[in-house]
Order: C-alpha cells, then sequence, then structure tokens
C-alpha cells in the first residue's frame, strides 16, 4: 500500500473525514498525503490536524487571478507527489492547465444526478423541479464545470417532508460510502480514464458504478 492522494477542501470536511476514518480502519488503498483548503477557516483543516495529516492553505484571495492560484495549487500538489487528487468540497473552478496536467488522477463528487444540477444549491434546485430522487455522483475533472466523465452515482428518495437540509444531509451519507468505494477502486487501477472514456476491471464502464 503505497498510494497516496491529495485531497483538497474548501469548508465542513465531511466527505474528508470520511477518507480519515476509512485510513484508521485501514480500510483505504493508500495514504491521505496532504489535506489541501482554499479557505483558511475551513472545518476540515481541523480534522486534518486532529488526525495528524499534513496540511496546506492556499488563499485564493492571495492571488491575481486563478492561474497564479492554480500554479501555486499544483506547486503544493506536486510536493507530495500524489496519485490522485480528491476534491471533496472543493468550491474552485480550476482552470484548463490545472486539468490538463492532472488529467485521469482528478476527481470530484457532485451533490447532484449529473448531468442535473450542476453548480450550487443543487438540494433545492431538485425540490424545485420536482425531482422524485435525487443523490450524488463522481467524476473525473475535465476544464467543463461538472461535466467531466461520471463514474458512480448514488440516489436518495425525495419525500414530500424534504427541505434543503433533509435533503442534503441524506445525499452526504451516501457520499460518504461511494467516494471512499471509488477512491479504492481508482487506486487498485480497477477504476481508469482513457480518452476521456472510463474502464472498471478493464472494460469499458457501462453505467455507473454504484453502492
Ligand atoms: C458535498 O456535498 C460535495 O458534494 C459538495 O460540497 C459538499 C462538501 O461537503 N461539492 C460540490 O458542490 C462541488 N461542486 P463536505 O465539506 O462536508 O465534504
Amino acid at each position: 500500500m503505497n498510494k497516496s492522494i491529495a485531497i483538497l477542501i474548501s469548508g465542513e470536511g465531511t466527505n474528508l473525514q470520511a477518507f480519515i476514518d476509512a485510513q484508521k480502519e485501514q480500510l483505504l488503498q493508500g495514504k491521505i498525503a496532504v489535506v489541501i483548503s482554499n479557505q483558511p477557516q475551513a472545518k476540515g483543516l481541523k480534522r486534518a490536524q486532529l488526525a495528524n495529516i499534513p496540511s496546506d492553505t492556499i488563499n485564493h484571495k492571495d492571488f491575481k487571478n486563478r492561474d497564479e492560484f492554480d500554479y501555486a495549487l499544483s506547486k503544493t500538489i506536486d510536493k507530495y507527489q500524489p496519485d490522485l487528487i480528491v476534491l471533496a468540497g472543493f468550491m474552485r473552478i480550476l482552470g484548463t492547465p490545472f486539468v490538463t496536467k492532472y488529467q485521469s488522477k482528478l476527481v470530484n463528487i457532485h451533490p447532484s444526478l449529473l448531468p442535473k444540477f450542476t453548480g450550487l444549491n443543487t438540494h433545492q434546485k431538485a425540490l424545485d423541479a420536482n425531482e422524485t430522487e435525487h443523490g450524488c455522483s463522481i467524476h473525473f475533472v475535465t476544464d467543463e464545470l461538472d461535466g467531466g466523465p461520471v463514474f458512480a452515482q448514488a440516489k436518495v428518495k425525495v419525500s414530500q417532508q424534504d427541505n434543503k437540509h433533509t435533503l442534503a444531509n441524506k445525499v452526504h451519507q451516501l457520499e460518504h460510502q461511494l467516494y471512499v468505494k471509488c477512491v479504492n477502486l481508482l487506486l487498485s487501477n480497477r477504476l481508469t480514464l482513457n480518452n476521456q472514456k472510463v474502464f472498471y476491471n478493464n472494460e469499458p464502464l457501462i453505467g455507473t458504478i454504484g453502492l
């Protein structure tokens, strides 16, 4: 087990916590090399410190433009030489040079059943659209916002009683399980990206991986 991951966050870090817990329980097929936040106040940074995982803050406000921020971010990432870069509630758009540099080792989780509801406020958008199902998606990152190849999804039923908070809570529970599962598949090379096509166990992936 000598693979490593860099986890990028901006806030609460409950997905990060799922990876920390999996690592503690020896259920992660690799090691969390570093946690990087663009927000100095991100709660996830505390989670990393408590788990004795190296962490760093690269505050986007300290940079003139996206390219300079992305460059600083990539310099920090490269110090750790991770096999995989895991965006876990990282709320900055990454530019084309960054995304191209890490193509096929950059993944993101998004709180909707993509291609539905890209961007922010996905739970409210699902309620407003009277969806009966909602969920989360995991995808390789391209320079199209929430648009890279999706390889995993998990669904919840939307009930009449749901509001954006109850729905967010339900989706979060799924995210934690699905993201750890998929990162393990990626670290063990059972899930790969080749020419923008996703392969699962060396076969083209049909549909998406679930829980
Ligand atoms: C998660 O729900 C994740 O899907 C979402 O931010 C939340 C972070 O929660 N990401 C996006 O919206 C990215 N477009 P966490 O900080 O508790 O892991």
